[in-house]
């Protein structure tokens, strides 16, 4: 979506008058989830968003809205997403595309309880049917409203749709586990000397951005569970998928977030020419061990070097596997004679991968640390081991309860984390999957959003008193996310 670098947006006006009525419409239909039609916040929620509605309205003339592709466009003109403003948007244009509305149009100012009906026939709305604007626009003119109307999506040719959560869900998996094999496939293949099939790899990687760019709890999920079997292979997937996911959020073009890809997939290729024992030595190292484990990054570049198949993407890949380990201050290894700047890749590529081994336990790390921990370990280090800019879009990503994670409710209740809130203010609401306990082992109950309100006393429902190990409970995590 954002392709552009956040600059001089403000003197690009369709863009700044855009983004403030996508985030104002944006709150107000998030906020008919939670509260009913007569709800204060409601109230005061579509006062805002009529008053910016009203002041566009009365400088430009009229307000459309048009969604092409992943684009959105402000009378016309394309706005251009500021990375900070990329999660309201995102959630807002899979919301629309969900109920097929594509356009919606203010010819005139509007009165708050026409846009109320606006935003809850909106909500209100079914999942994929393809007629939801006719009713809409039926709707509206029963009611008398004429200065809003509504507009279907428009889906392209080339456009891949993936609509269907569950289909999604499937897609998203296929991809994780294909991208496993293929690192299998990669590390027999080195040491066999075979030629690496980069083609595959590339094909994968622009999967795993179409399927993250479409919805990033199945990915992302996959990569927070926990798993103790082959962790190699999983880490050097899931640091792809966590750099695809940082790098999205922070804006990199698409074409260059399957190369981000690509270089966070093979990021530890070097690991392959150590031997196994030092790598899954459960005591201490030698420092003779150490050293060694401490030149992957380097024998990784040089096999990348040696491979001619990578063509233009080979600077990216060095990228990775050379500066993964640096960090930011420079105090990591291999150590420089000459100072040099890291990479934006390499500065992603190293959180992704220094995020992935702290919540993965190791052979020699048997439990791993709670996610509080681990957030709270890169913001210390942040702005030394790590680039700043980039660990505050992983706290907005993960969440502190990152998907996967168990938790305990005030309720008495256990549930597992399904999906993190875009909204940075909500980051503690996630959804979450209830268990239950049953004939010994624990079940997938029903799903709740812990935004939901108790109208009575006004409190939230439900919230996080803390989480919980799940091999403590038994519980297979995997199970229940999948
Ligand atoms: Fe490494
Ligand atoms: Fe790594």
């Amino acid at each position: 979506m954002p392709e552009e670098k956040p600059t001089r947006d403000h003197e690009h006006r369709p863009t700044k008058l855009g983004t403030e009525f996508i985030t104002k419409f944006y709150r107000l239909l998030k906020g008919t989830a939670i509260y009913d039609r007569k709800n204060v916040n409601i109230d005061r929620l579509t006062q805002e968003c009529v008053q910016v509605i009203n002041n566009i309205v009365r400088s430009e003339g009229n307000l459309f809205l048009k969604i092409v592709r992943d684009n959105f466009f402000f009378n016309n003109i394309r706005i251009i997403v500021r990375a900070d403003k990329f999660p309201i948007f995102k959630a807002f244009w899979q919301d629309m595309r969900k109920r097929w509305i594509g356009e919606v149009e203010f010819s005139e100012e509007v009165k708050g309880e026409h846009l109320r009906d606006l935003i809850y026939l909106l909500s209100g709305l079914e999942e994929n049917n393809e007629s939801n604007y006719l009713y809409v626009k039926k709707q509206l003119e029963y009611r008398g409203i004429e200065s809003i109307e509504v507009g279907k999506l428009e889906f392209y040719r080339d456009e891949e749709i993936h609509i269907d959560s569950e289909e999604q869900k499937k897609y998203s998996k296929e991809v994780y586990f294909k991208s496993i094999s293929l690192v299998k496939e990669v590390v027999d293949g080195i040491n066999q000397q075979k030629a690496l099939n980069i083609r595959k790899a590339k094909r994968l990687m622009q999967n795993a951005v179409n399927a993250i760019m479409q919805d990033d709890s199945t990915l992302l999920g996959l990569a927070n569970i926990k798993n103790y079997d082959e962790y190699s292979f999983n880490h050097s997937v899931n640091v792809a998928i966590y750099a695809i996911a940082l790098g999205q959020r922070i804006g990199i073009p698409k074409k260059h977030l399957s190369h981000l890809g690509m270089a966070g997939l093979f990021h530890d290729m070097g690991k392959t020419k150590i031997p196994r024992e030092i790598l899954n030595k459960t005591g201490k190292l030698s420092p003779e061990e150490w050293s060694l484990m401490r030149s992957h990054p380097v024998i990784g570049t040089e096999l990348i070097m040696r491979m001619k198949e990578w063509g233009e993407l080979s600077t990216r890949m060095i990228e990775g596997a050379f500066e993964h380990h640096l960090r930011y201050d420079l105090t990591g290894y291999p150590r420089l004679t000459r100072k040099r700047k890291i990479s934006l890749f390499g500065r992603i590529i190293s959180i992704a991968d220094f995020y992935d081994a702290l919540v993965r336990p190791r052979v020699y790390n048997r439990f791993p640390y709670v996610s509080e921990k681990i957030l709270g370990i890169m913001l210390e280090r942040s702005g030394k081991d790590f680039d700043p800019a980039v660990v505050k879009v992983l706290i907005n990503m993960i969440g502190i309860f990152p998907l996967g994670t168990l938790v305990l409710l005030n309720t008495n209740e256990m549930g597992i984390v399904t999906q993190i809130q875009e909204e940075a203010e909500l980051i503690d609401r996630p959804k979450v999957c209830l268990l239950y306990y049953s004939d010994g082992a624990y079940r997938k109950g029903k799903a709740v959003d812990l935004r939901e309100m108790d109208e009575a006393t006004r409190n939230f429902k439900r919230s996080v008193v803390k989480t919980l190990d799940p091999n403590e409970y038994n519980i297979n995590v995997a199970e229940f996310f999948l």
